[in-house]
């Protein structure tokens, strides 16, 4: 038996979606999760560091924003990463947002590794109407720069399509495909692609082969590498 599996059954309740009877995130390793599946797999630093003039940019899509984990380990990591100038464009999407407290309740434990990251990002959430649908803006100031922080609440396939602009990678992470296979249907996948810039890449936690076959539909050349956690194995694409 997979030793994730077993401590399935321990998790708290307030770590499971209710919607899909799944966790948010692998909580033994929830922050360095984030830093190896999407930012080493997006290459994320090196993008940016190798922005050497002006302004250092990057547009990130995510599918499943959750409880902000990963926006939180994204803003601890840039802090410490010692960059600065960066402007980070964020487009997320959550059908069925948690409260702040919840997400307070949700991402304390990890405070110690993120530092303030946890605050920036509530402080700005609990000023959101979450029964609004449609695109709500958060920022984030720190001495790295910004983050922009667009949240389309609502379903996944009607942010994609509302995007004006393609994003440079993609954070896909919206429950394994067996809780939730709409996240992961040809259909919205190939939206993505459609919506990934020329050598975009896109990571995600889960090796399925209809991920693997959808996202190569998209577009996307799929390069599976070394899991973390309770994961063998994960992917990442490269858009051709
Ligand atoms: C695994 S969790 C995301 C974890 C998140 N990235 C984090 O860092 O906390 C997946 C999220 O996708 C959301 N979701 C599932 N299906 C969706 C859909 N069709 N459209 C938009 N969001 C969806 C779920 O409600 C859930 O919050």
């Amino acid at each position: 038996m997979n030793p994730f599996d077993k401590s399935f059954a321990d998790i708290p309740a307030y770590l499971i979606n209710e919607h899909f009877n799944d966790r948010y995130f692998d909580i033994v390793n929830a922050v360095e999760e984030a830093n190896y599946i999407h930012f080493e797999g997006n290459h994320i630093l090196k993008r940016l560091s190798e922005q050497t003039t002006g302004t250092k940019t990057l547009s990130i899509g995510e599918l499943g924003f959750g409880t902000g984990r990963n926006v939180v380990a994204l803003t601890s990591l840039l802090d410490k990463s010692g960059l600065k100038d960066l402007t980070i464009d964020i487009y997320s999407v959550e059908l069925y947002p948690i409260t702040a407290s919840r997400m307070d309740e949700i991402l304390k434990p990890f405070e110690a590794q993120t530092g303030s990251a946890i605050e920036l990002l509530i402080n700005e959430y609990k000023k959101l109407n979450l029964e609004l649908t449609g695109w709500h803006k958060m920022e984030i100031h720190a001495a790295f720069g910004k983050i922009y922080l667009n949240l389309f609440i609502g379903e996944a396939l009607d942010m994609v399509n509302s995007l004006e602009k393609p994003c440079e990678c993609w954070f896909l992470d919206g429950h394994g495909p067996k809780a939730n296979p709409e996240m992961w249907r040809e259909e919205l996948m190939i939206a993505v692609g459609k919506k990934t810039k020329p050598q975009g890449t896109c990571t995600t936690f889960t090796v399925a082969r209809d991920v693997v076959n959808n996202l190569t539909a998209a577009g996307f050349t799929i390069i599976k590498w070394p899991g973390i956690g309770g994961k063998k194995s994960v992917l990442r694409g490269e858009f051709r």
